[in-house]
């Protein structure tokens, strides 16, 4: 799509209900080098700006891989300094996924290895066909995850889950991702994508604003202590009040009808 500008890596599609980003590599199962990485960076800034309260769906391209990691060919030769900008970069983006004012989700259609797993993880919610398969494979490569993986993974599954993972580097299937809190559904295999719409459009019958806060309020808690995220909490709570949803959703459930929200979250 032209304004996303020329996109090599990535293909941009937007519907009624979300935007849907496939990461598009096939020939190397969708592992991220600089070039995708950029092109997604500049795709978030694109969608942060003109449609901040549009879903954003990632999925990858072909039923093989979501992505199966960062780019090996491409970090063979890095310098230590060049790997640190590596990950800094790689972080940047993924923070960027996961601060987007309203919701993400990973549509997992096949391997989520290493920077994959953590590109779903940057993300709000995780569905994953059936074939699905995640992992932190990086010790194998004499590596460990530097996307951010170290951080958000026992964050979303718990420390003893995340250390078993990153220290193993095993590769697990879609069941035992759903059952230690990595994915929310797994469904058929092909389906994935047809599930990270559904639960994007569920939302929309949601106030876009009250999600953003929501999101953020969230966020608090796994970024401060406990009385500053219950002081954030109330914040973002009053500041709901603040805004014509909260007038229009309490009238609306009082009136026995639909709520009509404003459709920009701020
Ligand atoms: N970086 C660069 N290229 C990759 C890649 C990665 N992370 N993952 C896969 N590829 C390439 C392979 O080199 C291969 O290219 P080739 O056809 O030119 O040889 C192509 O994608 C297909 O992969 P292949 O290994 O032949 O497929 P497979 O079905 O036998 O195995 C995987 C699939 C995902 C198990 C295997 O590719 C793999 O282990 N990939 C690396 C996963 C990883 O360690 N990720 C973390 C990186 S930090």
């Amino acid at each position: 799509m032209e304004r996303f500008g020329d996109l090599e890596n990535l293909k941009v599609e937007q519907n009624d209900i979300a935007t849907v980003i496939t990461i598009s590599r096939p020939k190397f199962l969708n592992a991220l080098n600089r070039d995708v990485l950029e092109e997604l960076d500049n795709v978030l800034d694109t969608l942060f700006e003109r449609f901040p309260g549009i879903p954003v769906i990632i999925t990858g391209e072909g039923s093989r891989a979501f992505v199966a990691g960062a780019d090996i060919g491409e970090m063979a030769e890095m310098s230590p300094k060049e790997a640190r900008e590596f990950s800094r970069f790689g972080q940047g983006v993924f923070s960027k996924l996961e601060g987007f004012p309203t919701v993400t989700i990973a549509a997992v259609n096949g391997y989520a290895l290493g920077g994959g797993n953590e590109l779903a993880l940057g993300c709000d919610i995780r569905v994953a066909s059936r074939n699905a398969k995640f992992g932190q494979p990086e010790v194998g490569l004499g590596i460990i995850p530097g996307f951010g993986g170290t951080q958000r993974l026992p964050r979303i599954a718990g420390r003893s889950n995340a250390l078993d993972l990153i220290l193993t580097g095993r590769v697990i299937d879609a069941e035992e991702a759903f059952r230690i809190g990595l994915v929310h559904k797994v469904v058929d295999e092909g389906k994935a994508l047809d599930e990270a719409l559904s639960y994007a459009g569920a939302l929309r019958r949601n106030s876009p604003f009250a999600l953003t806060q929501a999101k953020e309020a969230i966020a608090r808690a796994g970024s401060s202590d406990y009385d500053d995220g219950m002081n954030a909490e109330s914040d973002l709570f009053s500041q709901c009040f603040d805004w014509p949803d909260q007038r229009e959703g309490m009238k609306a459930f009082m009136d026995k009808r639909r709520p009509v929200f404003k459709q920009t979250p701020r």
